[in-house]
C-alpha cells in the first residue's frame, strides 16, 4: 500500500480516536502508535515545550533524550523557527542530537494551537530519505486534528 493511502486511511481512525476521549496525554500517546505501528517508524513521538524546554512525552520506539533546548537539534530548531523540518540524512543536519544509531532520516511537525507552539510531533525512519512531501502534508494535517487541552 502506498504512503498516501496509508495516511488517508489513518485520519479518520485518529479523528475517531481524538472523538472518544478528552484527555490530550492520552491521545498523543494512541496518535503516536497509530502511525508508528502503520509505517513501522523507528521511532514516533511528542516533545512538550515545558518551562522553555522540550520535555519528552508519550512515544513509541527505543528510550529517547528527556530534553532538548530551543534551536537544539532537529526538534529545537522546528520549534525556534515554528516550522516543519525535513531531514533526509541526519548526519547532515549540524547539531543532529542522536537518540539511537539507527536514526537515518527525521521528520519534525511543530504543534501549534491558537498561535502558541506547545510542542513538536517527532518521527524518525532507520532508512534514509524515507520522509517526503507526501509525508509532510500529511502530519501537518494531523497535527491540525489535536491541541493540549
Ligand atoms: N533527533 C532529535 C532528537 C529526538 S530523537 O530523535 C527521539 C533531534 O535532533 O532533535
Amino acid at each position: 500500500m502506498d504512503k498516501e493511502k496509508i495516511y488517508q486511511e489513518l485520519i479518520p481512525q485518529i479523528k475517531a480516536l481524538i472523538n472518544g476521549e478528552s484527555d490530550f496525554i492520552a491521545n498523543l500517546g494512541n496518535i503516536a502508535a497509530s502511525i508508528h505501528f502503520a509505517f513501522n517508524f523507528h521511532w514516533t513521538g511528542f516533545y512538550l515545550v515545558k518551562n522553555n524546554e522540550l520535555v519528552l512525552g508519550p512515544f513509541q520506539g527505543p528510550m529517547a533524550c528527556t530534553r532538548i533546548g530551543l534551536g537544539k537539534g532537529v526538534c529545537g530548531t522546528a520549534w525556534k523557527k515554528k516550522a516543519p523540518q525535513l531531514v533526509n540524512d541526519v548526519n547532515q543536519f549540524e547539531g543532529h542530537i542522536a537518540c539511537s544509531p539507527h536514526s537515518k532520516s527525521e521528520i519534525v511537525i511543530p504543534l501549534i494551537s491558537e498561535g502558541e507552539i506547545w510542542g513538536v510531533f517527532d518521527i524518525d525512519s532507520s532508512f534514509y530519505n524515507n520522509f517526503d512531501s507526501t509525508d509532510l502534508h500529511y502530519l501537518t494535517l494531523i497535527c491540525t486534528l489535536f491541541k493540549n487541552t
